[in-house]
This record gives structure tokens, sequence and C-alpha cells, in this order.
């Protein structure tokens, strides 16, 4: 089977990338932040604090999370809810890193991630994909972009769905995630010796996509 991991921080452009990437190549896209996201929005709406471990451990048993590809696009589902779309707020963003913090959670996850990239052809993204989840992984790519830039993407991203953006407070959550992900004690954000990386920041999505497409074919030819 072939894997190819995409590691890095919030708003590099792991995703879109990712996406486009895996539906270039024929592979299945496997986007890790929206598990740890729906696990973040599951204890937000049970209202427990997302940080708080013994909360969380407390309702993995009763979590149903599950996995869809439709038309090529991951839909992630809470027992028979698609919450795709709700996950993808500031908010479910911020909980998804406390919970990923969580090492009863990342156990959870770590499981259903590893049997995924048995049965098929992935391209998955994350934080820890090619230092924990795969580490033999084919090809592992660690994107990154300067704070101040991500943050733009992030708020540009955000108001066309339509939320309301406020560029300071989305670059300090950004700030405060990235702490939060190289500092955790279990699976922190790091780059693996084996990984390339990509600074993003003055490229566009299309000469990135062109560039990791070029390294992935050579490799597996
Ligand atoms: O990629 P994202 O912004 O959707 O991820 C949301 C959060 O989930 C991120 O801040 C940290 C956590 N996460 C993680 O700990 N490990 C992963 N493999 C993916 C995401």
């Amino acid at each position: 089977m072939v894997s190819v991991a995409i590691d890095g921080p919030a708003g590099a452009g792991k995703s879109t990338l990712a996406r486009r990437l895996a539906a270039e190549l024929g592979y299945i896209y496997v986007d890790t932040g929206a598990m740890y996201r729906a696990i973040g929005l599951y204890a937000l709406r049970a209202g427990k604090d997302p940080k708080d471990n013994a909360a969380v451990d407390a309702l993995l048993p009763e979590i149903e999370l599950r996995l869809a590809s439709i038309a090529g696009e991951q839909h992630i589902y809470l027992k028979d809810e698609d919450v795709s779309t709700a996950i993808r707020t500031e908010a479910a963003g911020m909980a998804a890193s406390a919970v990923g913090a969580n090492p009863a959670v990342r156990a959870f996850l770590l499981d259903l991630q590893r049997s995924m990239a048995k049965k098929q052809d992935v391209l998955m993204d994350g934080r820890d994909i090619g230092t924990v989840v795969l580490p033999k992984a084919t090809v592992k790519f660690f994107l990154t972009a300067s704070p101040e830039v991500r943050a733009k993407r992030r708020c540009d991203e955000l108001s066309a769905k339509g939320q309301k953006v406020d560029y300071n407070k989305v670059l300090k959550d950004i700030q405060q995630r990235d702490y939060q992900d190289t500092h955790r004690e279990i699976a922190p954000l790091k780059m693996s010796r084996d990984s390339i990386k990509v600074d993003t920041s003055d490229m566009t999505i299309e000469e990135v996509l062109e560039k990791l497409k070029e390294i992935v074919v050579q490799k597996v030819g």
C-alpha cells in the first residue's frame, strides 16, 4: 500500500492540498484533524471542558465516529449525524487541539487511522502522521507557513463560508494552537527526520500541489 503523510501546523494549507493531491493521485484522503474536531465538538455539546481529560475519557465509549467518502469527499459522522460542516468552526478547532493532548483520545483514533491505511492507498494529513501514525509512510511532507500568512488564509476560508472573522483573534488562536500542539507530551507536532519540508508562505496552492505531486510520482514510480 502507498501512504503519503502530510503534517504541519494549523492553516499551512494541508487540507486543501491533501484533498486535491489525493484526488489527482487516486488515493483516499484521510483528514485526521476532522476526527479530533468531531471529538472536540462532541465534548462541547455534552457540556464538558475539552481540556478535562477525565470528563472526555468518560465520553469515549459512547462516541460513534464514522467516516465515509461521498463523491470523493470525506464526510464525518457522529452516530448518524453528518458533522462535516459543524466541525469547521474556530471553537471546534480549539476543542480539537485540547482533546488532542488527551492520551486516551489519541489511542482511540490511532487504531482507526492505522486500519484505514492498511486497507487502501491513503494520503493522510494531521500533526503526527509521519512521526507516530504511519512512521513507514512512502513519502512524508511537512508543510509550514508563517503564523501571519496562516491566520490570513484561515480568515479568508472562514469568511468564504459566511462566518464572521476577526484577524487578530484568529492569529491569537493559531499561536495558541501551535503552542498546544507542539508542547503536548504525547505525539506533539514535530517534523520527522525523513520529512520533506515545504514552506508555503510565498507559494500558491497550484505551485505547492505541483511540487508535492512531482515528488510522490517520482517516489512511487
Ligand atoms: O488540522 P486541523 O486544524 O483540523 O486540526 C485540529 C486540531 O486537532 C489541531 O489543532 C490538533 C489536533 N490534531 C492532532 O492533535 N493530531 C492530528 N493528527 C490532527 C489534528
